[in-house]
């Protein structure tokens, strides 16, 4: 397998590579089980994140998963930076630069900034999400989820439900579900609904029809209200009543044995119920588990200074 210094998105990952971060993953979650819960392999390096949006899940789990591979971490705080008077990307990026540090783990409101980044320093640079275009590390975690439940994920049906026009994480966890050989389909209105979607991918628009295409997994989405300029649905409450899982939903779901996602975080009264957060199937938790064991694989799997 050729060293590789970045990972951007899922469309450029070669089937070994991704092989490779999923099988990896299998020991290193094995650690999690163990009193002490860190090896030495990142030992002597150091990474960065640097988050332009806010993050709960994804940069405290970078933090950790670097942590137990003993790299060193620091957090550059955009809020209390220069950014605020004006600096821009590629001025701080060559003053990161300059800290030699090994990994830039990124988000950024505006798609594409995590591939200009990469292309202006030596770090790898890992892409936690870049505005409607990509969040592969959250893919990758889905994938090894989805994995552990049904070891092989082709011919499983995925539905994915909610705000798909402009979630990132759908169009990465939709490629690479599909890549594994899910059948994927999508739920949302109209409006949310992205105008060219791949033939192979089935879309609904209200729960009976979508049911009756049996999935197997319900993948919720967060509604993205910061990304609405304009409204995209009457009200939360009527994005609730006709796209929401609610408990009448939540008790179909149980019925039928269904698992259920969401890549967090959650507006609780809009996309899921206090019910449906505790529904029995819910992978959530083990989505936010796994993660840790996903994002430590990329973090070894990556090369620091590797020419591609
Ligand atoms: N799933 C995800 O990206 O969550 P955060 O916004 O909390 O990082």
């Amino acid at each position: 397998m050729t060293p590789r210094k970045d990972l951007l998105d899922i469309a450029s990952l070669t089937d070994e590579e991704i092989e490779f971060i999923l099988s990896n993953a299998v020991p290193f979650k094995d650690l999690f089980k163990r009193s002490v819960k860190k090896v030495p392999t990142l030992k002597g390096r150091t990474m960065l994140t640097l988050f332009y949006e806010p993050s709960t899940r994804t940069r405290s789990s970078f933090e950790v998963a670097a942590s137990r591979l003993s790299a060193d971490i620091t957090h550059f705080d955009v809020e209390s930076s220069s950014v605020v008077k004006g600096e821009s990307v590629l001025d701080t990026v060559e003053t990161l630069e300059a800290m030699k540090v090994d990994y830039i783990v990124v988000r950024h409101k505006q798609s594409g900034i995590p591939n200009l980044i990469a292309k202006n320093t030596a770090a790898s640079v890992i892409n936690a999400g870049d505005g409607w275009h990509a969040h592969p590390t959250q893919a990758l975690l889905d994938a090894f989820t989805l994995r552990e439940v049904f070891k092989d994920l082709r011919g499983a049906r995925c539905l994915i439900v909610g705000d798909i026009q402009h979630s990132r994480v759908a169009r990465s966890t939709s490629l690479l579900l599909r890549r594994l050989g899910m059948n994927m389909g999508y739920l949302a209105p109209g409006s949310l609904m992205p105008r060219e979607v791949p033939d192979e991918i089935a879309r609904f628009g209200n729960w009976s029809d979508a049911l009756d295409w049996k999935p197997d997994v319900i993948y919720l989405l967060r509604v993205q209200s910061e990304r609405l300029d304009e409204p995209f649905f009457p009200s939360a409450a009527e994005y609730h009543k006709h796209y929401g899982l609610t408990d009448a939903r939540v008790q179909i779901l149980r019925d039928r044995g269904l698992y259920l996602m969401h890549p967090g975080p959650v507006n609780r009264g809009v996309e899921i119920t206090d019910t449906g957060m505790d529904y029995e199937k819910s992978l959530i938790n083990q989505q936010v588990e796994n993660g840790i064991a996903v994002r430590m694989s990329v973090l070894y799997w990556l090369r620091p200074g590797a020419s591609v």
